[in-house]
């Protein structure tokens, strides 16, 4: 029988992504000005291991290098992010020129190259200045996000089309304000809060201005979504899933799509919720040209609020293939998170603008990567954005995370998610096989 072939549409969008903080280094030069992510982790205990973005892939000297790679990979697109704090070091005010040029450099090179560059204005390496007077919680950083947004896309915006707002503002907000995991390494739920609806609103207010500056622009947001499966039957762990999914998905889709916070959760904040103002829920949902989804697992939810004696017994169990992030490898989560997005929230298009695993990978003796977890895990979510396109989903490109290994946030260089191996002691790169393949599915615009 003749192996399955997933063909994909004319024109899919081939892509890798990355983010400044986890792949730049170069953290003080040329005029850079210092990030939350440099404070926190110049901090003792914050960062496995005392690791620090300070050099991470020194990509801020190998970039022509980095660029090369993608060609030879054969990306038609390259998701990367802007360090806020290169062009804008106090985060807003005087602009430091040097990075402009290293931004506006890249973007002429990938275009020479074919490569059609894809921006996110903010991965979550706010100015520390901007976090001095609160960071998101204060709703003055939303005038100094559309600042940043207005500098960025007037400079690229005759060259750069697509455009993403925000990286996960979940993340952002969440594990930095409430759990205390990222930077700025905070745990109070109500600043959690704040700075999630401040994020939203420097999306609402960005857009616009990025129109303006670029007028054909294919403008969105990027959110990490995680489909919630009750652990078991019971109606504790089905309100569990509720939760969750109020919490992580629908807080940040809802009020994009139109339908304000989702009431279930402005019940549960209550009192918390205290600085929406007026008018801010429309600004927050001007219509998108597509919404971006970094999916890498799913979640089960199993309430705490009884004791695992007392509870159903669990029908819904993890699987036991699991990346070294401890994320359970799920890509059926991928089909239903794509369905979700077009026939229940309408969402015009869609890009998977993150998707790949950590696992432990070793170059060999022959120095070459060999990774067929990674390459596996790729190629069923592939086949999982296939099921979704013949359903009808107008899913319009992949980005596998990432390019390269890089820092991992709070996980420092111990975890690694590239097609390419780096070597942090050299600077060396490497194709993994994982790398090799994806060059082929690139290639014929298809997985087999
Ligand atoms: C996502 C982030 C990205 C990377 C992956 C593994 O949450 O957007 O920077 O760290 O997780």
């Amino acid at each position: 029988m003749d192996k399955k072939l997933f063909q994909f549409p004319k024109g899919f969008v081939w892509g890798a992504a990355t983010a400044s903080y986890q792949i730049e280094g170069a953290w003080n030069e040329d005029g850079k000005g210092e990030s939350i992510w440099d404070r926190f982790s110049h901090t003792p205990g914050c960062v496995q291991d005392g690791d620090t973005g300070d050099i991470a892939c020194d990509h801020y000297h190998h970039w022509e290098e980095d660029l090369d790679a993608i060609k030879k990979l054969g990306l038609n697109a390259y998701r990367f992010s802007v360090a806020w704090p290169r062009v804008l070091p106090s985060g807003r005010g005087s602009i430091n020129e040097a990075g402009l040029d290293f931004y506006s450099k890249m973007v002429d090179r990938l275009l020479k190259l074919e490569i059609e560059p894809y921006i996110t204005l903010y991965h979550w390496d706010l100015p520390q200045k901007l976090q001095d007077e609160g960071g998101w919680t204060s709703r003055a950083v939303v005038d100094a996000f559309v600042e940043y947004a207005d500098l960025i896309s007037r400079t690229l915006g005759d060259r750069v089309k697509n455009w993403i707002t925000l990286n996960e503002p979940w993340v952002s907000a969440f594990i930095g304000y409430e759990h205390g995991r990222h930077a700025p390494g905070h745990t109070d739920l109500h600043e959690a809060l704040a700075a999630s609806h401040h994020l939203l609103l420097s999306h609402g207010r960005a857009v616009p201005v990025i129109r303006q500056n670029c007028p054909d622009a294919n403008v969105g947001i990027t959110l990490n979504l995680s489909p919630q499966f009750p652990a078991s039957q019971s109606v504790a762990d089905r309100a569990a899933a509720t939760w969750g999914d109020g919490y992580v998905n629908r807080f940040f889709l809802d009020p994009l799509v139109g339908r304000g916070y989702p009431q279930d959760m402005v019940n549960d904040y209550g009192d918390e919720m205290a600085f929406v103002q007026t008018g801010d829920l429309n600004t927050i949902s001007v219509p998108v040209d597509f919404v971006g989804v970094n999916y890498y697992t799913r979640t089960i939810a199993r309430s705490e609020k009884i004791s695992e004696a007392e509870n159903a017994p669990r029908t819904v169990i993890r699987g036991d293939e699991i990346t070294e992030m401890d994320w359970e490898v799920y890509p059926e989560g991928l089909y239903k998170t794509l369905g979700r997005l077009y026939f229940d929230y309408d969402f015009p298009a869609i890009y998977i603008t993150e998707n790949g695993a950590a696992f432990v990978d070793q170059v060999g003796a022959d120095g070459e990567v060999d990774d067929p977890a990674r390459l596996s895990y790729i190629k069923r979510h592939l086949e999982q954005t296939h099921r979704a396109i013949e359903s009808g989903v107008p899913v319009k490109g992949y980005f596998a995370w990432s390019l390269m290994d890089n820092f991992e946030w709070g996980f420092g260089y111990s975890k690694r998610f590239g097609l390419i191996h780096v070597d942090y002691e050299t600077q060396k790169r490497t194709f993994k096989s994982s790398a090799k393949w994806y060059q082929q599915v690139i290639d014929q615009n298809a997985v087999d």
